[in-house]
């Protein structure tokens, strides 16, 4: 039985390892040019390889990150679960993120940037963190984590998401009928949805308008998410305050792209979080031994909801 490794070679020095000493019994393999195909039961990759099908004993395929999104979900064999990365390195990298982000609109970070470069040394207006609402959209493990690590700051905390969710000490919404009660109600609002169908172009201009006049947007989710337009037009509106982007639509943004140069917007380049190859391995060697201990996998992809 062969686990066959698609990624780069540093990682998978890392996974080398840690499959020698936890399952040595299964053959790890990096190089897909010499390996048997029909041996191959577990497939780590970032995409689907064009040449999936003579794979004809894949049981599982393992995305080397959180999301999905990049595999054609539609053409994956029905008989391959299909697993997103859901490992300790990715969640606290996502905490950090969203606490950076966070308190960089709530302090705004952006605007004593701009008074920086202009060398003006001025007191903006200041709120205190309890009157800050703060809401994420996607209630999975990243932003649950991500509330955990928001609650010590004492911002009054919300998350909407397609199910509902009960979470000690945050008000949750969910559902299409549930998104403009929650919106109203944040003053920054945190982006960490899957990206699917129901949810690309989400962050458009009649989202923005349902939020108060002023609020500030953290986009960790994924690029199609946003409408790039609209939130140009509503920052130049006063709609929104401000807002941190770690992804866009297309990446690398083009450098002469306006939200490179827009005085309230910070981005960066998808970097919030990333697979941790020590963490990563340990969760994908569980995540086997529930395979074959016939035990629900960690993450596992419904198809049909597409996360
Ligand atoms: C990064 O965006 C990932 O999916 O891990």
């Amino acid at each position: 039985m062969t686990f066959l490794f698609n990624s780069d070679a540093e990682r998978a020095k890392i996974f080398a390892a840690e499959f020698a000493g936890e399952l040595p019994s299964l053959s790890f393999v990096t190089d897909a040019g010499s390996v048997d195909p029909a041996a191959v039961r577990y497939l780590l990759t970032w995409t689907a390889p064009p040449d999936l099908e003579r794979y004809v004993n894949l049981e599982v395929l393992f995305s080397i990150g959180a999301g999905v999104d990049q595999f054609a979900l539609d053409r994956l064999p029905k008989r391959v679960k299909l697993v997103r990365m859901i490992e300790d390195g990715i969640t606290r990298m996502m905490q950090e993120y969203a606490t950076l982000a966070v308190l960089a609109l709530h302090r705004d970070l952006p605007g004593y940037i701009g008074q920086q470069s202009a060398g003006e040394w001025r007191m903006r207006p200041v709120r205190q963190a309890t009157e800050r609402r703060v809401g994420v959209m996607g209630l999975g493990n990243l932003g649950q984590a991500v509330l955990d690590r928001l609650r010590p700051f004492g911002f009054p905390l919300a998350g909407w998401s397609r199910s509902p969710h009960e979470i000690p000490g945050v008000t949750c919404y969910h559902g299409e009928r549930g998104l403009a009660d929650f919106l109203a109600a944040q003053d920054i609002l945190i982006c960490l949805l899957p990206l699917t169908p129901e949810t690309r172009g989400i962050l458009d201009a009649s989202l923005f308008s349902k939020l108060p006049r002023g609020a500030g947007l953290v986009h960790a989710g994924r690029g199609p998410q946003l409408d790039t337009d609209a939130l140009v037009t509503a920052l130049d509106g006063g709609q929104l305050s401000g807002a941190v982007l770690d992804v866009t639509d297309p990446e690398p943004l083009p450098s002469d792209h306006p939200l490179w140069r827009h005085p309230k917007v910070i981005i960066t380049p998808h970097i919030a979080s990333v697979t941790q190859p020590e963490t990563a391995a340990k969760t994908v060697i569980a995540n086997i031994r529930r395979h074959e201990a016939g035990l629900d996998l960690i993450g596992l992809i419904d198809r049909d909801r597409g996360y």
